[in-house]
């Protein structure tokens, strides 16, 4: 019963690090391009991935479950087009979504409970990730000619900059 979500829930670590590896290769990309605000953009968004990854790590800790780490796939770090980064990243957003839904499911179907409760945390956060990157994709469509009207736009409203979330699930390594 545990063990099939546990296997599940390791290989969303793996999806984790994956969009942490992915936005940090965006944050390079317009890091290179002269683009700070969108680069400490996602700087910060991968530092949330890895966050969500070290949550689900510690939750396998706590059940005593075995934690795997996977490989993970190289990214690019240079794009054609200033959009295609944040299409790409709304996305594995709305993939994620997918997958945490998924998760939920499977830890209602096998009846674990334990694994239900800490996966509600996660359907919260999708949707607000997901909305995130749907603004940030209508203000970069609207600045293409002109990225930096979207770094004006992230100076002054510091999207996704809300601070710690106190119902956030503790993170391996954290401490607490
Ligand atoms: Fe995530
Ligand atoms: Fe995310």
């Amino acid at each position: 019963m545990a063990e099939k979500f546990a296997k599940a829930l390791n290989e969303q670590i793996g999806h984790e690090f994956a969009a942490h590896q992915q936005y940090v290769a965006i944050a390079v990309h317009y890091d290179a391009e002269t683009l700070p605000q969108l680069a400490h953009f996602f700087y910060r968004q991968a530092l949330e991935e890895r966050g969500h990854a070290m949550m689900m790590v510690q939750y396998l800790l706590d059940v005593g479950e075995e934690v795997h780490l996977p490989d993970i796939k190289s990214q690019a770090t240079s794009y054609s087009a200033g959009v295609t980064p944040v299409e790409k990243a709304l996305a594995q957003e709305k993939r994620v979504g997918e997958e945490i839904f998924a998760l939920f499911e499977l830890a209602r179907e096998v009846k674990d409970y334990r694994a239900e409760q800490f996966m509600q945390w996660f359907v919260k956060e999708q949707v607000e990730e997901v909305a995130l990157m749907g603004d940030l994709l209508n203000v970069v469509e609207r600045s293409k000619e002109n990225l930096l009207l979207a770094e004006d736009y992230i100076a002054r409203e510091n999207p996704g900059e809300g601070g710690g979330d106190p119902t956030a699930p503790p993170a391996a390594g954290m401490g607490g």
